[in-house]
């Protein structure tokens, strides 16, 4: 039983905790620069900003508005990927309002735009293909009477001009649909902009894997690193190997993909302009593959008896590279990209040390106790392995440090330290392409708007020539999965990610941090209008909420 006064005590203790509570939060604020509304930006809510935008104060209401195929076009109504498009942005602009047609205006007259044509001037518009990291994204967009004109030399530049085009629509205060007359010129400051999402800690079900391969698109990302394996679980179910997702998987029937499953997840990424890379990452990182492919591991041994647990893929077995030439042959068949991430990080030699064979096989080849030695042994011939596939390769960085002979066009990811590092520096300077993750672990979250500190990365802020830093292909943002699956992974990394997505995509001056929080403010509710339930910057509101599930 509580007395009055306690209770009146009790009130005020709570209220001065809570007064303290607000303005231990309005401290953190003010540092991280956030106490500010959201303000027009002359960009409005263009994301990524373009390379060249003029946007003019003359307005045009969009009336029986259409997308089509320009007539001097090298794509028509046979390119499926187009009118996909087509199709996908009529819906993000006018909405539910598709099946009436857009609003017609009472009034007519020259204020009007009727049509957005779309127009692919190379020969080969690529319609048909899968996106490269040579491909193509320009694209140039006039908005202007008596119609708009996208044009761009491959259908990877429309789809991303298709975006922009929906990003300049916005509602009048009666709710019609306008635009203003607008020039804009772009392409990507890189090629490679990724997302790297995890599918081994946790299982992520196929719809999560579209929805954010939807919103990289928003954000103009175009690479779908698919981390799909890991010491944790073996959910890729292999035709020549089913047994390793039969018995690495967390369930050999609910919690797999099937290679319907994988040719979704490519076919709706390329639809998008989108590649899928997918990573098997070896020799470490492998736990969930000994489960179905026996005597893949190194047995690990305690005195001189095995331990019954097992370390990194044995490297010291013809079976092992009987194996991994299967495998990958089969890799290189299902997914279409040029590119295999072949991972190589974090080996942990603890169990190679206590294994009597292994020492054996290291006094052979006079290895003395270098392990590192044994490990790039190992990825060379797995190098090699896959070379035979006709296949590059990406590798965490830590391949290179061990010096393995590398083809000339592999890509060295660097993840180690913090921004843009020397490590970019020593990569390049080797002659190597490279991309940057160590600044965009998104799987670290904290208070406050973290957003900007992936923001204000610099990618080429390293000593280096020029000619080193034209070796800098990209980079990406990665959500690693140990916290994360189907319940927390798209707010956790929207609109995170877009702050990388536009680091990677404009002009290396475009580091207005106040623009940028206008900006990013208006696109990350147009995400939550399509759907897509992206978290917020900070205190505000969006003229149409996320609605849950
Ligand atoms: C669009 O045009 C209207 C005039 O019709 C103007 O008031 C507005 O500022 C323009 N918007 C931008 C972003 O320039
Ligand atoms: C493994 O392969 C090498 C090279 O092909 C061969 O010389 C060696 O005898 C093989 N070892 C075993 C145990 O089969």
């Amino acid at each position: 039983m509580i007395t009055a006064l306690k209770f009146t005590l009790l009130l005020l203790a709570l209220a001065f905790a809570q007064g303290l509570h607000y303005n231990y939060i309005d401290e953190l604020d003010k540092e991280a620069g956030t106490v500010r509304a959201v303000q027009a930006s002359q960009y409005v809510s263009l994301w990524p900003l373009p390379q060249k935008v003029k946007i003019l104060d003359l307005s045009f209401k969009l009336t029986s508005f259409n997308i089509v195929d320009a007539k001097e076009s090298s794509a028509g109504s046979s390119c499926s990927l187009l009118q996909d498009a087509y199709r996908r942005y009529y819906e993000y602009m006018f909405g539910i309002a598709k099946r009436q047609g857009p609003r017609k205006s009472r009034l007519t007259g020259p204020s009007e735009l009727t049509e957005l044509q779309v127009w692919i001037t190379s020969p080969d518009s690529e319609c048909d293909g899968y996106p490269s990291v040579t491909s193509d994204e320009s694209y140039e967009l006039s908005v202007d009477l008596p119609y708009a004109v996208l044009k761009a030399p491959k259908v990877w530049g429309a789809l991303h001009g298709l975006e922009t085009f929906s990003q300049l629509v916005y509602e009048d205060q009666y709710g019609a649909k306008s635009i203003n007359s607008t020039a804009i010129s772009d392409f990507p400051r890189f090629a490679h902009r990724g997302i790297l999402l995890d599918s081994s800690r946790h299982f992520l079900p196929l719809k999560v894997i579209l929805a954010n391969l939807e919103t990289m698109a928003m954000n103009k990302f175009n690479v779908f690193h698919w981390h799909i394996v890991d010491d944790q679980s073996f959910p890729y179910l292999s035709r020549t190997f089913p047994q390793l997702s039969q018995q690495g998987a967390y369930h050999p029937y609910t919690h797999v993909y099937t290679p319907a499953d994988v040719k979704m997840v490519i076919e709706f990424g390329r639809l998008r302009g989108i590649r899928v890379v997918p990573e098997f990452d070896t020799p470490g990182h492998t736990q969930s593959w000994g489960k179905g492919q026996k005597d893949l591991l190194t047995p690990c041994y305690s005195g001189s008896k095995p331990s019954g647990s097992f370390g990194p893929v044995n490297p010291i077995l013809n079976t092992t590279y009987d194996f991994m030439s299967q495998f990958f042959k089969e890799i290189s068949t299902v997914f279409p990209d040029a590119y295999v991430h072949l991972g190589g990080d974090e080996v942990d030699f603890t169990c190679w040390k206590s294994n009597p064979d292994i020492q054996k096989f290291m006094d052979q080849q006079g290895y003395g106790q270098d392990y590192k030695k044994l490990e790039s042994f190992y990825i060379q011939k797995l190098l090699d392995i896959v070379t035979t596939t006709h296949k590059g390769y990406m590798i965490w960085q830590e391949v290179f440090d061990n010096g393995v002979k590398l083809k000339p066009d592999t890509v060295v990811h660097v993840w180690i330290g913090g921004g843009a590092n020397e490590e970019m520096g020593k990569v390049t300077a080797a002659g190597y392409t490279t991309i940057l993750s160590a600044p965009w672990y998104l799987d670290y979250i904290s208070y406050a708007q973290d957003w900007q500190k992936y923001y204000k990365v610099e990618p080429l802020d390293f000593d280096g020539t020029e000619e080193q830093k034209k070796l800098v292909i990209g980079g990406e943002a990665c959500l690693w999965g140990e916290y994360v699956d189907a319940t927390n992974l798209t707010p956790r990394l929207w609109p995170r990610a877009s702050a990388v997505a536009e680091r990677l995509w404009s002009a290396k001056d475009v580091t207005d941090i106040n623009d940028a929080f206008n900006r990013l403010s208006v696109h990350r509710c147009r995400m939550v209008a399509r759907g897509i339930p992206a978290e917020p910057l900070f205190s505000s509101y969006c003229p149409r909420e996320y609605k849950g599930i």
